[in-house]
């Protein structure tokens, strides 16, 4: 701790291009999306014209992470209102498409409430339809100026827990721009250490079994330079045990209003390894991931995913999201049953801190969150 750290001038873009953006073209508007299906080995954008192909793009990854969730499903909305579909239809099945990240049902939410009281308001169908346009680019702003202060109000919360600098940071899942219209939650806090040269090394969990850390984590971390290790799930006690790991930084997909934190199936096993190797476990998440509503993580809907991603190696488990989805390589016999929860739910005492936008709580508490919540610009 305290040695000096190489700052790599590689890259200082995560990605090449916008994990999604809206684009109106002659024969009608389009939601474009970097396909995170196909990452990191191929680039390639997956282009939605209509509210199926977006439903499909969620199910099956290729737009994904809670904020931009919350993203994609604002836009989903425009594109429905934009192209004369029904908006009540597509707003029930955008909002159904995963059920545990809140943020998807929270941007369905504004923007056909946007267009609903347009409607009533007497608007023609296309200023109703602009209506939603204009608050999914405001959920898409709030999410850039969000990932900004979460990267700050982090990087001030590492440097109480951790004083010295020289960080060595262990991160699940992925929780960077492919996550967000800005740098993400968990990983723009890391990024923002790098930038200051306090980040020594990030330890990236594979994250079994759509290996979201491997495939997507790294790739953002070798764009941007930041010094950083791949490993399997499984190793992550050993290398707490060695103590290599300084603080454990995640994101979430909900906090329920008792601070219950459902994040990517592994997160609960690293926070009860954090808890016996005193090392602080810290939740980044814009307040539109907590969900009042939820009184408990136990009233927390954890989506199940199909078997076949655990018995075969999912590697082009799906060809873009228009695709069917078709198997990898077998990895279990034939007829193997399998347990794939996407999502676990760790309880509020074993989290250290939640970084927000509208700051950090710490201890976590249902009043410190709740206040937390009601201070935040956009609850
Ligand atoms: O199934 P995924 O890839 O959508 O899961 C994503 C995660 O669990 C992320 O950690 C979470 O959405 C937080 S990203 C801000």
């Amino acid at each position: 701790m305290g040695d000096q750290y190489e700052v790599s001038e590689a890259g200082v873009e995560a990605l090449p291009v916008p994990s999604l953006r809206w684009e109106e073209r002659a024969e009608g508007p389009v939601l474009v999306l970097l396909d995170q299906t196909r990452l990191p080995a191929e680039e390639v954008e997956l282009v939605c014209t209509d509210v199926p192909a977006l439903v499909q793009a969620i199910r099956t990854l290729a737009v994904r992470g809670a904020p931009l969730l919350g993203i994609a499903g604002a836009y989903g909305v425009a594109l429905a209102a934009a192209r004369g579909f029904g908006v009540d239809e597509a707003a029930e099945a955008l909002a159904g498409a995963r059920p545990t990240a809140v943020n998807l049902a929270y941007g369905v939410r504004r923007a056909a409430a946007a267009y609903r009281d347009a409607v009533r308001g007497g608007a023609a169908p296309e200023n109703a339809a602009a209506a939603a346009l204009a608050e999914a680019r405001t959920v898409h702003t709030e999410d850039i100026e969000a990932s900004s202060r979460m990267a700050e109000h982090g990087l001030a919360l590492l440097g109480e827990l951790l004083p010295g600098g020289g960080h060595r940071i262990l991160t699940h899942c992925n929780t960077g721009a492919l996550v967000s219209g800005g740098e993400g939650t968990a990983l723009a806090v890391a990024l923002a250490a790098h930038r200051a040269g306090e980040l020594r090394r990030l330890w990236v969990d594979e994250t079994r079994p759509l290996l979201q850390g491997a495939r997507l984590t790294a790739y953002e971390a070798s764009r941007t330079g930041m010094a950083y290790t791949v490993l399997t799930d499984g190793a992550a006690g050993s290398l707490f045990a060695a103590g290599e790991v300084d603080a454990v930084l995640i994101g979430a997909d909900r906090i329920a209003a008792d601070g219950a934190v459902a994040n990517k199936v592994g997160s609960y096993p690293l926070a009860v390894l954090a808890r016996y190797h005193h090392v602080p476990f810290v939740v980044v998440a814009p307040t539109s991931t907590v969900d009042l509503e939820t009184v408990e993580g136990s009233d927390i809907e954890v989506e199940q995913r199909p078997g076949h991603e655990v018995t075969e190696l999912s590697l082009g488990y799906a060809r873009g999201a228009g695709a069917e989805i078709v198997g990898g390589i077998g990895v279990a016999p034939v007829g193997a049953q399998a347990y794939n929860p996407a999502f676990d739910v760790t309880p509020p005492e074993l989290v250290t801190a939640i970084v927000t936008e509208a700051g950090v709580v710490s201890p976590i508490t249902r009043d410190g969150l709740a206040e937390m919540c009601s201070t935040s610009r956009w609850s």
